[in-house]
C-alpha cells in the first residue's frame, strides 16, 4: 500500500514542499444551510454548500485533493440516506486503490471500475442485511464524480445530478455555460428511448404517472448505485414495500450502474465548474448559475447559488424567502429538495505544474442530521 502510494507520488505528482494549503476547517451553519465559503485544492479553489430539506439529509458529498489530483463527488440519495452514505464511504477509496494499480493515473476505465466495485459492495451489504434491514434494497443514490488528473477533467455520472462548465468566450468577458454530464432521468426523451430499446418486450418499461415519467411507474432515474430491487429478482419480493414490487418476473436488470463518462482536456479558457444535485437545477438554469458565479467574488459562490435556488423555490410557491427559511426540515421537502453545490475555480498554473496537495485535503458533508 505504502509502496503503491510512493509509486503514485513519483510517477504522477510532486508533493508540495512544506506549504500548508487547506485541510480541516469546519462548515459555517445557518439554520438548515451548511457552507464552506472558500478553500484551496490541487486544482485551484473551491466553494461548497448544502441545504437540508428531508427529515434525514439524503445528499452526501466530498472533495478529496492530494498527490493524485482533485476528486469531487455529489451523491443524491433516495429511499433513505444509506446508499449515498455508502458511496461517500467507498467510491473514492476504490478509485484510489484501482488507480494505484494503474500507476496512479486516472482513466475512464479506472473510474468505471470504481463505480462497479462500489455497486458490488453495496449489493453485498444489502444481501448481508436482508433479514434484518430489507428496506436497504430500496435505497439508491445518484452519483456524480469529477476528477482532475494530469490536465484532464473526467466526469462520470449516474442519475440526474449535473456539472456545468463556465467557459470564457474569446476576450469578450462573456462566460458561457457548457453542460458536461449526461443525465439519466425518464423525463428526458432519449432516456425513455434507451429504456425501450433495452427492454423491447416490456410495454410498461416507462409509465407517465402524475405528470412524471417513471421507470416501471416507480422510479425517475434509470441508472443509480443501489436500488437493488430493480436489478436483482432475489430482492424484488416480500418483505419490501408492496409499492416497489413488480407484478411480473424480472429476467434482466431494469436499472443500470454503468456511469456515462467523458474526458475533457482542460483549456485555459475553462474557468470554473459547478457540480450540483438535482435540487439546484430544479430551480436554476445552467446559464443563470454560471452568471451568478461569474459576476460575484469566488468566496461564498456555492452558498450564493443555493440561496438563489431557494429564492426561486419560494417565489414559485408565493411565499417570502424569509418565511421559507423558517420552515423546518421534512416540511421543507414540499418546497425544495436537499441541495448540494460545489464550485471549483480552476487555476491553470497549478494544474499545468501538476503540483499535488500535501497534506491531502478530505472534506465531507458528514453533517449532523
Ligand atoms: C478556448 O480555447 C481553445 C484553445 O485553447 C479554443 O480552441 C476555443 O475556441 C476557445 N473557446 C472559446 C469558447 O473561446
Amino acid at each position: 500500500m505504502l509502496q503503491a502510494l510512493m509509486n503514485l507520488l513519483s510517477l504522477c505528482w510532486k508533493p508540495l514542499d512544506g506549504e500548508d494549503i487547506g485541510g480541516g476547517g469546519d462548515f459555517a451553519r445557518d439554520g438548515l444551510l451548511w457552507s464552506r465559503d472558500i478553500g484551496r485544492c490541487t486544482s485551484g479553489e473551491f466553494s461548497m454548500a448544502v441545504v437540508q430539506a428531508n427529515q434525514v439529509l439524503e445528499d452526501q458529498s466530498q472533495i478529496e485533493s492530494g498527490p493524485f489530483g482533485t476528486f469531487v463527488g455529489v451523491y443524491d440519495g433516495h429511499g433513505g440516506p444509506e446508499a449515498a452514505r455508502f458511496v461517500c464511504d467507498h467510491l473514492f477509496r476504490h478509485f484510489q486503490a484501482i488507480s494505484d494499480q494503474d500507476r496512479g493515473v486516472a482513466t475512464t476505465e479506472t473510474i468505471r471500475r470504481a463505480f462497479l466495485e462500489t455497486e458490488r459492495g453495496f449489493t453485498y451489504h444489502v444481501s448481508n442485511l436482508w433479514n434484518t434491514h430489507p428496506n436497504l434494497a430500496t435505497a439508491g443514490s445518484c452519483c456524480l464524480v469529477g476528477v482532475i488528473c494530469q490536465q484532464t477533467l473526467f466526469v462520470a455520472n449516474l442519475g440526474d445530478s449535473r456539472v456545468v462548465l463556465g467557459k470564457k468566450v474569446g476576450n469578450t468577458g462573456v462566460v458561457a455555460a457548457m453542460q458536461l454530464s449526461t443525465e439519466h432521468n425518464a423525463n428526458i426523451e432519449e432516456v425513455r428511448h434507451e429504456l425501450k430499446e433495452l427492454h423491447p418486450n416490456d410495454p410498461q418499461i416507462v409509465v407517465l404517472k402524475h405528470g412524471t415519467w417513471r421507470v416501471k411507474g416507480i422510479i425517475q432515474v434509470s441508472r443509480s448505485i443501489g436500488d437493488v430491487y430493480m436489478k436483482h429478482a432475489q430482492f424484488n419480493r416480500e418483505p419490501i414495500n408492496v409499492k416497489f414490487r413488480l407484478s411480473e418476473p424480472m429476467d434482466m436488470p431494469i436499472l443500470s450502474a454503468t456511469p456515462s463518462i467523458i474526458s475533457h482536456p482542460l483549456q485555459p479558457n475553462d474557468s470554473f465548474l459547478i457540480f450540483a444535485s438535482d435540487g439546484l437545477w430544479e430551480h436554476l438554469s445552467n446559464e443563470k448559475a454560471v452568471d451568478i458565479v461569474q459576476s460575484n467574488p469566488h468566496a461564498g459562490s456555492a452558498k450564493r447559488l443555493v440561496k438563489a435556488a431557494l429564492q426561486e423555490a419560494a417565489r414559485k410557491r408565493e411565499i417570502r424567502y424569509s418565511d421559507l427559511r423558517k420552515i423546518d426540515k421534512k416540511v421543507r421537502r414540499h418546497f425544495h429538495d436537499d441541495i448540494t453545490v460545489f464550485v471549483l475555480f480552476l487555476n491553470h498554473d497549478l494544474i499545468s505544474r501538476g503540483i499535488g496537495q500535501d497534506p491531502p485535503l478530505s472534506l465531507r458533508s458528514a453533517l449532523e442530521h
